[in-house]
Parts: C-alpha cells; structure tokens; sequence
C-alpha cells in the first residue's frame, strides 16, 4: 500500500520538475525512502497529502527535487561499454587526435556520481592503452550537481562494494585496501577535474573528443529536457567526438538542427 501510494505520487510529481516516471520504475525505493522521511519531518499522513502541501506552498518543490535524483554508480558498470571504449572508441579518438597534432584527448563524464566513471576510464587508459599512445593524455572533466558526492568523489575512497565489477589486478593495482575501504591511487585521480554543475543548464567548455552522458538525462528526464540537454552536449562535442549513453538509453526522437551533423555524432555504445 505504501509503495502504490509512493508510486502515484511520483506519477503525479515528477512531471512538475521535468521528470518522467518510466525512467524510476526500478529504482523507486531509493527515491520513495527519502520522500517517506521528508514527509515524517513535515508531520504529514502520507503521500497524498504531501501533494496537497506542495501546491499550497511551491517553494517545496526545491526541496523535492534533490530527493528525485538516482545516485547509483560503481565501477565498470555496464562492462561491455568499457569494453568498447577500450577495443574500438578511444583507439580511434587517440588516431584522430594525434592527426590533428594534439597530445591530449578530451573527455567530459556529466552526472559522474562518486567519481566512479571518470576513475574507470583512468584506469582502463593506463592498464591497456597508455603503452600503445605514451604521447597522449586524459583530461577529464567529471560534473555532477550533488556537491558531497563530488566531495567523495576527490576523496577517492571506497567500499569494496563499488569495486566489485571491476577486474581483479586492476583492484590490486589501482587501488590501496584498509579497513575495508579502498583508496584510488594518486596517479590515476590527477586526469579528473571535478566541477559542481547542473546539467540542465551549464556545460564544462568544450570541446570533449568524448562526452559519457549515463543514467542521467536519457533515463529520468522527459522529453523536451532531453532535446535541450542534448542540444547543450552537442554545442561543445568535437565534430568527430562521440557521446556515449547508458545501455537502456535512446536519444529524444526531435533531434532539431543538431540531427544534421555527422553520425558519428550519435554514436552510441550498447
Ligand atoms: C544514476 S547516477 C549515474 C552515475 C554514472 N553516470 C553512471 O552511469 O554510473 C546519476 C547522477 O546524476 C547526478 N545528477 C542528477 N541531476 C543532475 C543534474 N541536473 N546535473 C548534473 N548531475 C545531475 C546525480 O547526482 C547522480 O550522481
């Protein structure tokens, strides 16, 4: 009863703030959890008359909104994209990028949680093609808009729980374990810049040679907020970059001007 109650509430919420309800089908508990206590501190009932306390006083719709966002991330997840990224994208990219002179390839990792993505993608350059390209570098950019995410994200420190898809010399050697954390080594922390930013309406300057954009807008933003986070990707993608999505994840059918660009432009990793 009380997750159908949760559930019509967020039917009902989530499209005021941009939200749609597919995409929290499956990991609503996280979300209803949070809301179940928000709606304890305000001495409400229940779900229903949390709604009835929204429309009399909208400014709680800030306070909902946080309470909205998925957070769930680990290393390596999704490894066949990984994989990919190793075998086929990045040995391209760095082709491209030495023919163009540079030394440095570019990448942006928006919604970038704890830091997991960005760290498997310095990891994943240094064990398998760091020898192949020694005159190329990573410079990453990882955003996210929950600043004390971005703060574990800098402390590198994690539960073995978030390493457990990760391969096993990998773990042993990226990695210091104590007291059942483990610590990223320096050398793999110093390629990622971490920037607090909304992705809604603010993009790191470009442009990246190669954007991750996640389990973030594709999945949990409807479609108009799609096509325009879509459009603020495109604007600071290089011509021959390539934005990678979450395995689940389609672009937004109305594709605007920017469906006009090459299709590498949409390559996408599945
Ligand atoms: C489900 S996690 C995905 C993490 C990672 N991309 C992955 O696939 O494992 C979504 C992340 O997006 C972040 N996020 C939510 N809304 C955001 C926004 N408006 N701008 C930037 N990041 C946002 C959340 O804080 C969370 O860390």
């Amino acid at each position: 009863m009380r997750d159908q109650l949760c559930t019509e509430f967020l039917q009902w919420a989530l499209p005021h703030l941009g939200l749609r309800w597919s995409g929290f089908r499956k990991v609503r508990g996280q979300v209803c959890k949070r809301i179940q206590k928000r709606i304890r501190e305000l001495n409400l009932p229940d779900p229903r008359a949390y709604s009835a306390y929204l429309e009399q006083h909208p400014e709680e719709w800030q306070v909902l909104e946080p309470l909205c966002r998925v957070t769930i991330s680990r290393f390596y997840r999704d490894k066949g994209v990984f994989d990919t990224l190793n075998g086929d994208v990045l040995p391209h990219l760095a082709e491209t990028v030495q023919q163009e002179g540079k030394t440095v390839i570019r990448i942006w990792s928006a919604g970038c949680a704890s830091g997991e993505e960005p760290y498997t993608l310095t990891l994943l350059w240094n064990f398998l093609l760091h020898d192949r390209y020694p005159g190329l570098t990573l410079d990453l950019v990882a955003t996210d808009i929950d600043a004390a995410l971005l703060e574990r994200a800098r402390r590198a420190c994690y539960p073995a729980s978030a390493l457990k898809e990760l391969p096993r010399e990998w773990r042993d050697r990226g990695f210091v374990h104590k007291d059942n954390l483990s610590q990223l080594q320096p050398a793999f922390q110093t390629p990622v810049r971490f920037v607090q930013q909304d992705i809604r309406c603010q993009t790191p300057e470009g442009p990246f040679d190669l954007i991750l954009c996640r389990n973030l807008a594709f999945t949990y933003y409807q479609c108009e907020l799609q096509v325009q986070v879509l459009r603020r990707i495109s604007e600071v993608l290089a011509p021959h970059g390539v934005l990678v999505l979450g395995t689940h994840e389609v672009l937004p059918e109305d594709g605007g001007q920017w469906q006009n660009r090459t299709p590498e432009f949409f390559e996408k990793i599945k």
